[in-house]
């Protein structure tokens, strides 16, 4: 019996040549993603709030024999987004993966966030996705292909808690809905929109939590610990496969056992 998937040759090039964005991908899990993508043959565009960050990641892919340029800029900003997408058609003629990474955090109480960083962790966290996924689709549409991995969270089902307040949660659940939603808006194109749901994970955005949280969110897991960026990236990395096609419209938990749902 022949199963598909299990042909070595397809296994091992079936990468090849495929061109990605990572947004945040400077550090952290975005970091990890481009890095894990760029093993694998991938040519990738490294996008980051901060210009240095870019620039290091590019190094270590580059480093490691891969191929990637740094696109620096505020992707909540849509002339950065068509920039961005302007440098990955210049460079690389297109794209085939999307990964939505870039995200901030807010821990405080509604009554403690005001307008002005609602609206800012709305933009970072959800629309700069609706932007990319805009931009990427026109492109994938073509091709009819292409994998589209958005980053959510666990707080997105409990509304905040230890991982982030109600602000960060709620922009969150907007991720989940937009990949439900663009999932079945774009499945005839040959377009696939699915999202990891990390738990804790040691990045820089969790490290200055305080010990006590950390042994908290650490013991309301069945593994008893938190991820690394690279457990996110390898189920990143599962969603964007090209035989993975069979997935869509997925919030795949990667929680160590947290959620259990
Ligand atoms: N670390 C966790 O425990 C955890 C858990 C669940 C979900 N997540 C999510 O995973 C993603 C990555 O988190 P991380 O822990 O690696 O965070 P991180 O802060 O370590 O890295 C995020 C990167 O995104 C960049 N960035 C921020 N705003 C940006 C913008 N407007 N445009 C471009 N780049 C921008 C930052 O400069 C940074 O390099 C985020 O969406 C986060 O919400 C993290």
């Amino acid at each position: 019996m022949h199963i598909t998937g299990l042909d070595e040759e397809r296994h091992d090039q079936r990468w090849e040549g495929q061109r990605a964005l990572v947004t945040g991908s400077g550090q952290g899990i975005g970091q990890a993603a481009a890095q894990l993508l760029a093993s694998k043959g991938v040519r990738v565009a490294v996008n980051d709030i901060v210009p240095e960050r870019a620039e290091a990641t590019v190094g270590l892919i580059t480093q490691a024999g891969g191929e990637a340029f740094a696109a620096p800029g505020d992707i909540s900003n849509p002339s950065t987004v068509e920039r961005v997408f302007q440098q990955l058609d210049e460079h690389y003629g297109g794209i085939d993966i999307l990964v939505n990474d870039a995200g901030i955090i807010i821990k405080d109480t509604l009554d403690n966030t005001d307008l002005e960083r609602w609206n800012r962790i709305l933009a970072v966290n959800l629309t700069a996705g609706f932007l990319t996924i805009k931009q990427a689709v026109k492109r994938m549409r073509t091709q009819h292909y292409g994998r589209i991995v958005n980053v959510s969270s666990i707080a997105a089902k409990h509304g905040g808690g230890y991982l982030g307040g109600v602000a960060y949660a709620a922009t969150k659940a907007g991720v989940a809905a937009l990949t439900r939603g663009a999932a079945r808006e774009y499945a005839t194109d040959g377009i696939n929109v699915n999202a990891v749901m990390p738990g804790l994970t040691y990045t820089p955005m969790t490290s200055g939590m305080p010990d006590w949280k950390q042994k908290a969110i650490e013991d309301s897991t069945l593994v008893k610990h938190g991820g690394q960026p690279y457990d996110i990236a390898r189920a990143i990395v599962f969603l964007a496969d090209p035989e993975s096609g069979y997935i869509d419209g997925e919030t795949l938990d990667v929680d160590g056992g947290t959620s259990l749902d």
